[in-house]
């Protein structure tokens, strides 16, 4: 067996068999991930409401999508929805939010993990009546528009003078980011219905 073109024919091979593997796993991945995808609700879960629960089985956290729930007091359709998360990934991207806060794994631990922040309690807890707003939605709006005039934590976010359209946008992008089921990442996050 020390003939060159049994080798070659070999590697020659197993590099085609592996070509194909690696494709049809590059596209099962895709699909399962993207937006509308096996494991990633579409851009519409932003009209639901989002519950997170503990599943015992699962040792994670897991998001539950409920019924129709407005956000802004209203209802986007399909094409709204799209261009909202087109904008509000934009305006995270263009203020590298991710230097200070993480997204996915993405980022850093200066501020908090913004995987959840839709859920988090402290929305209703502190910064609703803090800024004198009827919804969840209304407070992180004003508070994303003037961080340093609402403060909660030992270290304050910096005003990135975003619009009211930009925040709009990025509320509407941290609740669809909420209901994906990311296998209980952040681990420790709590809200009060998971606790
Ligand atoms: C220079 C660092 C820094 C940058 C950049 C930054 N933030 Fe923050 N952010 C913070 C800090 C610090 C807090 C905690 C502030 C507080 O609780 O008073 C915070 C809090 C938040 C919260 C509340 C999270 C929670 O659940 O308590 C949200 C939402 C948020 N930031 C969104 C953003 C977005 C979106 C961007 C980009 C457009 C961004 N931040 C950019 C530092 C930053």
């Amino acid at each position: 067996m020390n003939h060159p073109a049994f080798w070659r024919a070999g590697a020659i091979s197993s590099t085609a068999v592996m070509a194909v593997v690696l494709i049809f796993l590059t596209i099962d991945s895709l699909s399962a991930i993207q937006a509308g995808g096996r494991n990633v609700p579409d851009y519409s879960v932003i009209n639901k409401a989002i519950g997170y629960q503990f599943d015992a089985k699962r040792a994670a956290s897991v998001p539950i999508i409920g019924g129709e729930e407005l956000l802004f007091g209203r209802k986007y359709s399909a094409a709204e929805a799209d261009r909202l998360m087109d904008h509000g990934k934009l305006a995270i991207q263009s203020r590298a939010c991710i230097n200070c806060h993480t997204f996915f794994g993405n980022g850093a631990y200066y501020a908090p993990d913004l995987t959840k922040a839709w859920l988090d309690p402290v929305w209703k807890q502190m910064w609703m009546p803090m800024t004198q707003s009827a919804t969840k939605e209304e407070a992180m709006v004003k508070f994303l528009m003037n961080p340093e005039k609402y403060p909660t934590w030992g270290r304050m976010m910096p005003n990135l003078k975003l619009t009211r359209e930009d925040s709009e946008a990025i509320v509407a992008y941290l609740k669809w980011m909420s209901a994906i089921d990311t296998n209980g990442f952040p681990s420790g996050f709590k809200t009060t219905e998971s606790k």
